[in-house]
């Protein structure tokens, strides 16, 4: 089978990586991908965007499975016009996709579907995000409607900032969401789906802000790890239960099938299971810490997937190792990063036992040598038995690792080492 994967991040990299190691997997492309990518499979420049371009380079390559990574290239259409073409795609369509890109379409399917969400008005001007705000009270949570990679929701205190992050949004011609806050720690499941059937992977947790303690801005997620001793039994069958399933369903009945992974971000509440958000797509670095776990030949079950055959595939296996994955992100990130600065170590740090790194926004200068071309610049992955020694095995391989203005958290999965995550009882209860 040859394997054509469309993206440039981190997520991609995982993916190809995996592919790469499915023996029914014959060859993998990767367009645009990125200097880690290319170093592991050939690569090919492409508006990941336009879905004719992408189409023609499957075309023309031969492929036999398109696997569509980010959200972009899935809300432009990239899916639709490879189906079209009559090759298999792991990807939603543009109006399936819209479950990430508009957050007021994913809690309309929501409503229909009865899965548990936070409270949210949409509001189109100040006035009614002022409004809206007044009635949750605080915090605040402020979503920019559209495609942010993660970083278009503001959660504060502080009324003011969450009022300005509104009007900041509709000086653009935007609309915002505005939610009830949810408490409880985080989850990202990830569930496959062939437009009827769908398959969990194992859950994962992320790590959105910046610094260590969960300060600062919201970022697309500094670290991951898989899996998680903490939540309780019984959590992954609710969200399928109460969550993928229905929404699946909704979106068959509405004539719009979702085939790929629909992501699932979770908050388990003192008031139970709720849905933060929809994604269309795996999550970057969730992927990097799940698929570094998964046994089955990743091909074999994208391929089930995007044929609609899931129903028939036998039971994913799991290592029953523990994986964490540390971001290192360019100086000034996530603001307007820095790039164009040396790499150095990767080699060291891919040498040691159950590490592995893998590139995200990398390049290569005219030297050759590879530099820092993005915001979040590569991840370390560490793997071994139990949650402690996989951290200490990823920050060992990001200790290797040296970038001018670089930065990486230190406290990735360290909550969940020492026991700390609690889990209100009523979590389960959707
Ligand atoms: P989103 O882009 O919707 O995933 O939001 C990004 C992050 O903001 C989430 O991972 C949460 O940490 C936080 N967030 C979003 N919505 C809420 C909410 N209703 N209550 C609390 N935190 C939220
Ligand atoms: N890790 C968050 C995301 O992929 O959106």
């Amino acid at each position: 089978m040859k394997v054509l994967v469309i993206g440039p991040g981190g997520r991609e990299h995982a993916l190809v990586r995996s592919l790469l190691n499915d023996p029914n997997v014959s060859e993998v492309h990767a367009a645009p991908g990125n200097a880690g990518i290319a170093a592991i499979a050939p690569t090919h420049q492409v508006n990941a965007g336009d879905p004719a371009a992408v189409t023609a380079l499957a075309v023309q390559l031969g492929s036999d499975l398109v696997v569509i990574g980010p959200e972009a290239p899935l809300a432009a259409g990239v899916a639709d016009a490879v189906r079209e073409a009559g090759i298999p795609v792991f990807g939603p369509s543009r109006e399936a996709a819209k479950l990430e890109a508009s957050k007021a379409f994913a809690k309309t399917v929501m409503a229909e579907a009865q899965v548990p969400t936070a409270m949210a008005k949409v509001a189109v001007n100040a006035e009614e995000a002022a409004a809206a705000l007044d009635d949750f009270g605080a915090p605040h949570v402020v979503k920019d409607d559209g495609l942010a990679a993660g970083k278009g929701v503001v959660v504060t205190n502080d009324r003011a900032e969450a009022l300005a992050h509104a009007e900041a949004c509709f000086a653009v011609g935007g609309t915002v969401v505005i939610e009830e806050f949810l408490d409880g720690p985080e989850v990202s499941l990830f569930v496959l789906a062939d437009g009827r059937t769908v398959v969990p992977l194992e859950p994962a947790q992320d790590f959105k802000r910046i610094y260590d303690g969960d300060e600062g801005p919201n970022t697309g997620g500094m670290g991951a790890y898989s899996p998680l001793e903490w939540v309780p039994a019984g959590l992954v069958q609710e969200v399928i239960d109460r969550v993928a399933q229905p929404t699946i369903d909704a979106m068959a009945h509405r004539g719009t099938p979702f085939t790929g992974v629909l992501y699932c971000g979770l908050a388990l509440t003192s008031r139970g299971t709720r849905v933060i958000e929809f994604n269309a797509r795996f999550g970057d670095p969730e992927t990097q810490a799940v698929l570094a776990r998964l046994e089955t030949p990743l091909g074999g079950v994208l391929m089930a997937a995007a044929k609609g055959q899931l129903a028939d595939m036998e039971p994913l296996r799991w290592s029953p190792e523990t994986a964490v994955a540390v971001v290192l992100a360019s100086g000034n990130y996530p603001d307007t990063p820095r790039t164009g600065d040396r790499i150095r170590g990767l080699k060291k740090a891919n040498a040691l036992d159950g590490v592995h790194v893998l590139h995200a926004g990398t390049g290569t200068n005219s030297d050759g040598h590879t530099v820092s071309a993005g915001g979040r610049v590569l991840a370390v992955v560490g793997r071994a038995d139990g949650l402690d020694a996989a951290r200490e095995r990823a920050y060992a391989g990001m200790e290797r690792i040296s970038l001018d203005g670089g930065q990486y958290r230190k406290d990735i999965a360290a909550k969940a080492a020492r026991g700390e995550i609690t889990v209100a009882d009523a979590a389960t209860q959707a």
